[in-house]
């Protein structure tokens, strides 16, 4: 296709995104999304059993993954739920990027223990893959029947969330993605009534993360609450969200990532990313995710890292349309003031950002990203932004071509030369 042909093609297609951006818009604003009880602090664990046993529930499947059993991270909470007397059973057998075949293998043990709730211990995995096992043990379906809006009819099980990360949010959205071995797509089911009743947050449960992993996790809901300001179809209710986020995790990430055990940033980074899951599920995400999610299915890039590096970079290219949000965070950031051009204060958020990367290690490259690849991964993103995200600059092939040529790592290393002394190294 020639230059003069993608260009034409590219208006008609941002015409069709405009149109599902209003559609978007109109679902946010009438579609209810319950917020789940938040339980907060060392003691969440203990209320949360409280919680389920006011239910008169008598079985709960904890879906978990095998290392979080074998380091008896979950043994507060099946020992609360004993004394409260529900007869907790163990599905371990969550993986990252759960398919359809471990929901099914949740779903099976959850029918023959004869479960009536769930409970989701761990990061995004397992709460997406309990969410999805909850709506489909509730409504009698398999599944891969449930791909898409709204596919169960009747209320989801009752579900409760205890994360063990602080990046996904996943206890406050509406969406669960579960891969599709046969496929190899990533299939969403999105349910609004899949959002847990309660969720606790127990900081001692991430004490024990890397820092690179809490500077992944953390940078993934940084990403999540920036991309959901600067949405088009953000309302002031997820601005706040938004923003709380933001400010939470500029000043408790650095200290997460340098003392792990510094309880009091932890509890932070969890309201955090519960914050800009709120945020996000109901304003979306945009382009960094769209990237990230090509360098994830190219080279396995890890998600948090890849939106870190490529949220600068997508925040330059969105400045010209989005400096009023842009310039609205640098003051809540308190790193101008009133008086100074928007212009100047969107530079000095979109700075910020690149100085939090720098702290925390994080590369301005990507290692693995081959120039050959390039044009294959702008196309990939730009599909998956064209038909799902609402963002404020819309972007071409040619545009998105160059943002990645930026994170070629020859092409960075200049800049990755010039990095503060980072808080550690390996993110
Ligand atoms: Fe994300």
């Amino acid at each position: 296709m020639n230059k003069q042909a993608a260009s034409c093609t590219e208006r008609m297609q941002f015409i069709g995104n405009k149109a599902l951006v209003k559609a978007l818009k109109l679902a946010a604003g009438v579609m209810p999304i319950r917020d789940p009880q938040l339980l907060v602090g060392t003691d969440a664990t203990t209320r949360l059993a409280e919680i389920i046993a006011r239910r008169s529930i008598s079985k709960a499947l904890i879906v978990t993954t095998a290392g979080i059993v074998k380091r008896g991270q979950a043994d507060e909470l099946i020992r609360e739920l004993e004394l409260q007397g529900i007869t907790p059973v163990i599905f371990d057998g969550i993986v990252p990027d759960p398919t359809f075949e471990v929901v099914n293998a949740g779903l099976d043990l959850l029918r023959q223990e004869a479960c009536d709730s769930i409970v989701a211990f761990g990061g995004g995995s397992a709460m997406d893959a309990a969410k999805v096992m909850a709506i489909a043990a509730a409504n009698n379906r398999a599944p891969e029947k449930l791909v898409g809006f709204f596919k169960g009819l009747r209320q989801p099980l009752p579900l409760y969330a205890v994360p063990t990360t602080a990046g996904t949010g996943s206890e406050a959205t509406i969406a669960s993605v579960i891969s599709d071995n046969r496929t190899h797509k990533k299939c969403f089911v999105i349910d609004s009534r899949s959002v847990p009743l309660a969720a606790a947050l127990d900081p001692r449960l991430m004490e024990k993360l890397s820092p690179s992993l809490t500077a992944a996790t953390g940078m993934d809901a940084l990403t999540h609450a920036i991309e959901a300001y600067i949405s088009t179809i953000s309302t002031a209710k997820t601005d706040r969200y938004a923003e709380e986020a933001i400010r939470l995790i500029f000043e408790y990430l650095p200290r997460a990532c340098k003392n792990g055990s510094d309880l009091e940033a932890r509890e932070a980074m969890s309201i955090a990313s519960y914050k800009a899951g709120r945020a996000f599920t109901q304003a979306s995400v945009g382009y960094v995710h769209a990237i990230s999610h090509q360098l994830g299915a190219h080279y396995g890039t890890p998600h948090g890292l890849g939106n870190a590096i490529v949220l600068p970079e997508i925040l330059e290219f969105s400045q010209s349309a989005a400096s009023e949000s842009l310039a609205r965070l640098a003051l809540a950031l308190e790193l101008g003031d009133a008086n100074e051009p928007e212009a100047a204060l969107a530079e000095k958020f979109v700075d910020h950002v690149r100085k939090l990367n720098r702290k925390l290690g994080i590369p301005a490259a990507v290692a693995e990203l081959a120039e050959e690849d390039i044009a294959g991964i702008a196309r990939g993103a730009l599909k998956e932004a064209l038909l799902n995200y609402p963002v404020p600059r819309h972007m071409g092939q040619v545009e998105c071509e160059a943002l990645l040529r930026g994170l070629l790592h020859t092409r960075s290393s200049a800049a990755a030369q010039v990095a503060e002394k980072p808080a550690y190294t390996g993110a």
